[in-house]
């Protein structure tokens, strides 16, 4: 067990975006070297007998977090973006917002049937970006073994979310209550 508080790496920040809604700044955790070696080390170890192939991450957030962890797993990264930034043939998977939909998209040939892939984000709130970004693993054939995610916004029930189309291992270091 590390003696590392991750936790006193994270801002909350009232109020921002829109009142009632406070806003986890994981920017200092990031900065920190300390602080992203441990988060990285934690994820990558929890995950190191799972026979992670490729990790995903969706933009931005999901690639700070997703491809270090990719790199200590000895594992490939993947990126989910937003609409219209891939150049090649894509899958894309919409999920809901508070507000409207919006698309994840996958380049076809990022994922085969052989691979196993690991979902990583910086925070998990209604758990939507991570099914979604699960469902393209699934679009291109591979097989999802867990996710991870730095922060669990607990009080939104992502993990019912989740479970309703996944039963894999879903490991968070800080959970908000
Ligand atoms: C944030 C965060 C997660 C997502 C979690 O991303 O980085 O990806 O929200 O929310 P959910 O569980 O309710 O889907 P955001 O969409 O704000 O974009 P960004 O990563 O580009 O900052
Ligand atoms: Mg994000």
């Amino acid at each position: 067990m590390s003696t590392v508080d991750l936790e006193k790496y994270i801002i909350d920040i009232p109020d921002y975006p829109e009142p009632g809604v406070i806003f986890k700044d994981i920017t200092p955790l990031m900065a920190s070297p300390e602080g992203l070696h441990e988060a990285v080390d934690q994820i990558a170890d929890h995950f190191k007998d799972a026979g992670v192939t490729k990790v995903m991450g969706a933009e931005a957030r999901g690639f700070l977090i997703g491809a270090p962890v990719a790199y200590r797993l000895g594992a490939g990264f993947v990126p989910a973006r937003k609409p219209g930034k891939l150049p090649r043939e894509v899958y894309t998977q919409d999920y809901a917002l508070e507000y409207g939909t919006d698309e994840l998209q996958m380049h076809k040939d990022a994922v085969t049937a052989d691979d196993r892939v690991l979902i990583v984000d910086d925070l998990v709130a209604t758990g939507g970006t991570a099914v979604a970004t699960a469902k393209l693993a699934l679009q291109g054939g591979a097989t999802v073994v867990g996710f991870s995610f730095v922060l669990e916004l607990e009080f939104l029930n992502p993990r019912k979310v989740i479970g309703e189309e996944f039963d894999q291992d879903v490991f968070t270091l800080i959970k908000v209550h």
